[in-house]
């Protein structure tokens, strides 16, 4: 059996991606599987914590009888679980490939083809890191994840210090095997210390080494 060092501890993490509703039978998403923040509820559990696993539309499954899984569709839905989840938790980890922009309305019904052109009109959604951030009392930690494409490591930090994060996982999509729908991923820690780059790995064994991490704050 495994060390039970987060016994005790309730953590909340958002997984996957959203579904932003453009009218009743399409929506905007992105690639994002929900494997790494499976994992990490799966390592989490398996230390003993009790998880709030907040998912976006995703194809897999939970183990842990210690993982509670609340399904949510949309970035406001995941909003609205997250804030709710983090009053009572310990540790908040933001794993979810959250849309930026939503549709400003939605359409009634399916929008037909005859037209010449379609503009939908977006508007921003709340940023569910930096508002837990900003909420974030003493003894809480938060984590986030950073997908960048250029200037990773100064983009990475400045989203720590923005969205009051203890620390930020980059995932570079500059590495091969690395990032959406893989089963593994290259990370590279970033906190207020520096930055510690990690070999490519499975994303059980890079939830362990974020979980590992995060034991010693
Ligand atoms: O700013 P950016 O989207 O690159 O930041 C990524 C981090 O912020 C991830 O941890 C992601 O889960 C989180 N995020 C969020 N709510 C949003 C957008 C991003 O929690 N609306």
């Amino acid at each position: 059996a495994k060390q039970q060092d987060l016994a005790g501890k309730k953590i909340v993490i958002t997984a996957g991606p959203t579904y932003e509703k453009i009218d009743p039978v399409r929506f905007i998403g992105n690639y994002s599987s929900g494997k790494m923040g499976f994992a990490l509820a799966e390592e989490c559990a398996s230390r003993g914590a009790e998880v709030s696993l907040i998912s976006g539309p995703v194809t897999i499954q939970v183990h842990h009888p210690n993982i509670h899984r609340i399904d949510v569709e949309s970035a406001g839905e995941m909003y609205e679980a997250a804030t709710r989840e983090f009053a009572t938790a310990s540790v908040g980890i933001l794993c979810a490939a959250v849309a930026d922009f939503t549709p400003e309305t939605v359409a009634g019904h399916k929008i037909k083809r005859e037209k010449d052109d379609l503009i939908l009109q977006l508007k921003p959604t709340q940023d569910i890191a930096a508002t837990l951030g900003s909420r974030k009392k003493d003894g809480q930690l938060l984590v986030g994840f950073a997908l960048e494409t250029n200037d990773e490591t100064e983009n990475a930090q400045g989203k720590l210090e923005r969205k009051n994060l203890d620390f930020i996982v980059l995932n570079s999509l500059n590495d091969p095997g690395a990032g959406f729908r893989c089963d593994t991923n290259k990370i590279t820690i970033i906190d207020r210390q520096g930055a510690t780059p990690y070999p490519l790995k499975s994303k059980q064994e890079v939830a362990k080494d974020i979980i590992d991490r995060l034991a010693h704050y």
